[in-house]
């Protein structure tokens, strides 16, 4: 593969809410969600915080970060401003990038590795230079907060995260730019409705949303759980071989892996079937919760800034996510 991601960049908005603080109106415990997910506390945005200012925090301290103009856009995330358009044209116009386009990605937690397969390509094509690569989430003001929601409610937290992916590495980067060297992606819509948010959509007549459906919390996301843990183990494992395998890699030169953040349980029970020690496995989902799209660059950001890393060394991303999507996706350090 002919491109580099670097300027990695992380918003998350500040205001903390505990599982404590959750279990004010729900019928839940701390001891319970550390326990079942690792999850200790999640952000939360304040009104009028959209996800595309989200998105705009993170894109900012990227491209300042790389010294590089930006192209094109591409914009991963379930919770945009609106039903349409999504958020990748919102940003643009934010950040003042004049006409550039913007593609949004709707791959949920593959969204982010979606959006770098897509970018690497057209980089390597030689269409663009330098794109701006975002997931970015606001589920507080889409989850059901009461005990009825709260298998789902407790799971996740607000963020945004970015980077760019270009065919060199910027000369003025603070942190450590990546090859991509190699990448999988799979679906299979046979499970969307394991993991989804079924209203508001256009599957409803006569009319895509009722007092009814609203009623019955039909416009909050539904999961079977067990079912999503189980694929999701399977999948990040079964990707994640292939990828190292077809790169010529083996487990045990993986310097780092940055899984996507379901559940603590899960990452632990992917490293431990790829035999990659846990201290190699990066964290987020204690302080963060399951931040979706943005979760992947939100680890890499804090990944590469804490990491004593060097030059060679791998990093293996992997995620699985609602569709059902997911896929791995192999980085070297320049
Ligand atoms: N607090 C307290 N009790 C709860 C809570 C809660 N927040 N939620 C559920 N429970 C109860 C249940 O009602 C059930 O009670 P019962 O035994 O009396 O029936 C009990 O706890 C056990 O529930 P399970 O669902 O069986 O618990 P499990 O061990 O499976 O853990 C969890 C649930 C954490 C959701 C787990 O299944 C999981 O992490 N699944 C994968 C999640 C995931 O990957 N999501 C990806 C979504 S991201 C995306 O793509 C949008």
């Amino acid at each position: 593969m002919t491109a580099v991601a670097h300027s990695f960049a992380r918003y998350l908005p500040p205001k903390i809410v505990t599982n404590n603080d959750l279990a004010q109106h729900i019928d839940t415990s701390d001891e319970w969600i550390q326990k079942r997910t690792g999850i200790k506390e999640r952000r939360f945005v304040e009104p009028p915080v959209t996800t595309s200012d989200l998105a705009v925090e993170a894109s900012k301290l990227s491209i300042q970060a790389s010294g590089v103009e930006v192209d094109a856009i591409v914009a991963a995330t379930l919770s945009p401003d609106y039903d349409f358009p999504g958020i990748g044209v919102l940003v643009q116009h934010k950040l003042g990038l004049s006409t550039v386009p913007a593609f949004d990605i709707r791959n949920q937690c593959s969204g982010f590795l979606y959006g770098i397969e897509l970018a690497e390509a057209l980089v390597a094509q030689k269409k663009y230079k330098n794109i701006l690569v975002i997931g970015a989430e606001v589920h507080s003001t889409g989850l059901d907060l009461t005990t009825r929601g709260r298998d789902i409610a407790v799971l996740f937290g607000d963020g945004a995260g970015s980077c760019i992916v270009s065919q060199h590495p910027p000369s003025s980067a603070k942190t450590p730019s990546l090859n991509i060297i190699g990448s999988e992606l799979h679906s299979d819509g046979a499970h969307a409705s394991i993991l989804w948010c079924e209203h508001v959509g256009s599957a409803h007549f006569p009319t895509r949303i009722t007092a009814e459906m609203v009623e019955q919390g039909k416009c909050f996301p539904q999961m079977e759980g067990r079912k999503v843990f189980e694929h999701a183990v399977k999948r990040m494992v079964e990707v994640s071989t292939s990828v190292l395998s077809n790169s010529g890699i083996s487990n045990q030169d993986v310097r780092l892996v940055i899984p996507h953040q379901a559940n603590a349980r899960i990452n632990g029970l992917v490293a431990e079937t790829l035999q990659i020690p846990t201290d190699r496995v990066f964290n987020t989902i204690t302080h963060y919760g399951n931040t979706t799209a943005a979760t992947i660059p939100i680890g890499f950001s804090h990944a590469l800034e804490e990491t004593q890393l060097a030059s060679g060394d791998y990093i293996l991303s992997c995620a699985f996510g609602s569709g059902f999507t997911w896929g791995a996706t192999l980085f070297q350090v320049v």
